[in-house]
């Protein structure tokens, strides 16, 4: 197909991880300054409150708007590529859907706050991205403030995350000391400039001296931080454009994205390094190329409608071969049904449009009334086009749950049953009583699922919490019913499977000192 592999090749599909309050939301909204999408900053911010609020009024914000996409998929043109943005919620927020978003970029952004180093959750979204082998690229925030040493950032990076870093610049001062960025990948020194647009750039030397003659060449800051930059790159991990794209070695990047220092030397490196959509393999081991002109995607996110009053609810597909028209027929994989794509749509930075032409690596949202489920393959042609399942994560937190008349016991199994095979929670039973058990990677599930069941099924439910718990599945011919105790529970997933539920790391080594013949397996 004409154009395909050009349009294919511009398209740059990502997801922002970090801690909360580490600056996810500053930088989505720079690289939207610079892209042109908006004018003024603060923007976003505003628009993006939903985050400041609790979980409760989270919901009443969905309720009065309707299907609420405010940030799932940003879409912006910058550098004459096209760039999707994933959104990863973090806060109360956090869900299985953040994590299945991550099935459906081609690199990651790793935003790290200087002042904290690698926090919990940045590390726990740095699993995910990492086992897909796809680029993970770091940039070290609030360089406008005093923080850590630059060296200890690394080598916490290295350290705690097991990844190779190789940073792309170095700081030469911190706070209000910051003199600028000594910038040995770009051969320059990037001084803060006129505006935030316009960093000021000065060339180095075969010596990797600033040329010219400046004051500053004189201070200790610049001195030490050259030396500290030539150390790293003499002693430290060599450039490998093959390790960056494979995810074995992080780009390292510093800078504010505050004050917008170091964002555009980080966002140029990152869309010129950062890999355009590639293959897919699928169930039946083919790979699947995204120049392929069959049109092909899977259903990663459903977001459903928290309004009653409105049934309907969006599926994102992320796009992974050929090109989707307004209109297209499809076949649904898992049913071999065939469905028109009439309603879909695009994210845009300030607007949500109806989407007419769409390509790998591009995400569409398609207005769903119940015909698709999380994992889903969709495809054009006659040759079957089925992509992998999509992994299952490692539940964290833990419910007991029951319905609370017992007369609508019928309405509560189909509701659960419904909202468990649409992704939205993960159920379990306890080995011995069979009570029901909800897991969840965050809270916002739990109430999601309270809310969903009352509103949609007309069951109201008990949910008893029962609090963080470590998961671990064993292998059917280990199971001994004796071995559930109140510190490690007994239960079987929905597929029947056995797992324990531990209370802590404590109960888990008891139980592996106990049982040391037992295997323990987690999900992703
Ligand atoms: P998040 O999306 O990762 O949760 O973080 P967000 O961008 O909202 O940033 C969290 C806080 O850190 C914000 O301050 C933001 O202004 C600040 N911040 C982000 N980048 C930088 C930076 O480069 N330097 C400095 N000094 N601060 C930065 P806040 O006070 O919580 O919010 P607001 O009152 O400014 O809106």
């Amino acid at each position: 197909m004409a154009g395909l592999q050009e349009k294919v090749s511009k398209r740059r599909t990502f997801a922002i991880i970090s801690h909360p309050d580490a600056g996810k939301t500053t930088i989505t909204e720079q690289l939207l300054l610079f892209s042109g999408a908006i004018r003024s900053a603060g923007t976003v911010k505003a628009k993006g409150k939903g985050k400041d609020f609790a979980t409760s009024d989270w919901m009443e914000i969905e309720k009065q708007r309707g299907i609420s996409i405010t940030s799932s998929v940003m879409q912006v043109d910058y550098d004459g590529l096209q760039i999707n943005i994933l959104d990863t919620p973090g806060h109360e927020d956090f869900s299985e859907d953040t994590y299945r978003t991550l099935m459906a970029v081609d690199a990651a952004v790793m935003v790290v706050g200087t002042g904290k180093g690698i926090e919990p959750q940045t590390k726990k979204l740095f699993e995910v991205v990492s086992r897909r082998g796809i680029p993970i690229f770091t940039f070290m925030n609030k360089l406008d403030r005093d923080g850590r040493s630059p060296l200890e950032l690394v080598d916490e990076l290295e350290e705690v995350l097991g990844i190779d870093a190789y940073p792309m610049n170095w700081p030469l001062g911190m706070g209000s000391g910051l003199l600028g960025l000594y910038d040995l990948y770009n051969k320059r020194l990037e001084l803060r400039g006129a505006d935030r647009e316009h960093d000021e750039f000065i060339p180095l030397d075969e010596e990797g001296e600033a040329v010219g003659d400046y004051e500053f060449k004189s201070s200790s800051l610049y001195q030490q931080g050259i030396e500290d930059a030539m150390l790293l790159h003499e002693a430290g991990n060599e450039f490998d454009l093959d390790k960056i794209k494979k995810g074995r070695l992080t780009p390292v990047f510093f800078g504010s994205a505050l004050t917008g220092f170091g964002v555009k030397t980080f966002l140029d490196a990152f869309v010129d390094l950062a890999s355009a959509p590639d293959s897919h393999e699928l169930m039946n081991g083919e790979i699947l190329e995204p120049t392929d002109e069959r049109f092909s995607g899977f259903v990663f996110k459903i977001q459903a409608n928290m309004n009653p009053k409105h049934r309907d609810r969006i599926a994102f597909v992320r796009i992974c071969s050929g090109q989707f028209d307004k209109g297209m027929e499809v076949t649904l994989d898992r049913t071999g049904k065939t469905m028109r794509l009439a309603h879909t749509t695009q994210f845009m930075a300030d607007s949500r449009e109806e989407v007419q032409s769409a390509v790998a690596g591009d995400i569409i949202g398609l207005f769903d009334t119940g015909n698709f489920q999380i994992g889903d393959s969709i495809y054009t042609g006659n040759r079957e086009i089925e992509f992998k399942p999509l992994p299952q994560f490692t539940p964290e937190l833990f419910m007991k749950v029951s319905p609370k008349n017992v007369m609508k016991q019928k309405s509560f199994h189909k509701g659960m049953e419904q909202l468990v095979q649409e992704g939205a929670i993960q159920l379990y039973k306890t080995y011995h009583s069979q009570e029901y058990i909800l897991g969840a990677v965050g809270q916002l599930q739990f109430e999601i699922f309270q809310h969903r069941l009352l509103n949609e099924y007309n069951a109201e439910v008990e949910m008893t919490p029962m609090g963080h718990r470590i998961a671990r599945w064993i292998d059917e011919e280990d199971l001994d019913t004796s071995m559930s105790s109140s510190r490690n529970l007994l239960a079987t997933d929905r597929y029947g499977q056995p797992v324990i539920l531990f209370e802590n790391t404590f109960a888990e080594n008891w139980f592996k000192d106990k049982y040391p013949d037992v295997t323990l397996h987690q999900l992703m």
